[in-house]
């Protein structure tokens, strides 16, 4: 039934450090608090990569565009950091944690656990904000164009949508 609250943006959450640095793909994303800016995760502990939030504290959120469709799909269909050598991203350093970046995506945002519960089969990792890198052509100023990239959220199963390159203004 949570499919009725879709579609939802599709992100991709990095964790682990070096060698050990992992990629998988997440729709339960969400902002909890502007200041301090925390956002949350649904993580299964079935995934590797709840493993490895859990021993270092940090996650990053990455933001794919619908040319990293593949990759996002190997992210969420396959476990371990294995799956990047099949991967098309580059991991690259973040700007304030251990945690890689991913230098394709769209923007990156970089976050401190500071708080895990569990909540049914899912942990709620709340991580707060402490660095964050983006493209300025998909956000100019800071917020987004969704005429200048292709936004990528899931619908269902193995659908993915895009928004139309048009802004619908309220007044
Ligand atoms: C589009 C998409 C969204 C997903 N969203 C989540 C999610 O929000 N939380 C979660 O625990 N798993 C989610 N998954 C499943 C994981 O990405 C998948 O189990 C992945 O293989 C875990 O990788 P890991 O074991 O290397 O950590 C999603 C999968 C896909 C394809």
């Amino acid at each position: 039934m949570y499919h009725l609250l879709y579609p939802l943006r599709t992100y991709l959450i990095v964790s682990g450090h070096g060698e050990e640095a992992n990629v998988m793909a997440a729709d339960w994303v969400t902002v909890l608090s502007h200041k301090p800016i925390m956002l949350g995760v649904a993580v299964s502990p079935r995934r590797y990569t709840h493993k490895l939030i859990s021993r270092y504290r940090e996650f990053v959120v990455s933001v794919p565009d619908l040319d990293m469709l593949k990759d996002v799909w190997i992210a969420g269909t396959k476990s371990t950091p294995a799956k990047l050598r099949e991967m098309r991203i580059t991991l690259v350093p973040s700007t304030k944690i251990e945690t890689p970046s991913i230098k394709e995506a769209l923007a990156n945002l970089e976050c401190r656990v500071v708080d895990a519960r569990d909540y049914g089969d899912h942990t709620w990792f709340v991580g707060k904000l402490v660095g964050a890198t983006y493209r300025e052509e998909a956000f100019p100023g800071g917020v987004p164009d969704v005429r200048k990239a292709d936004f990528l959220a899931h619908s269902a199963w193995t659908e993915f949508v895009t928004f139309e390159k048009k802004i619908h203004r309220s007044e």
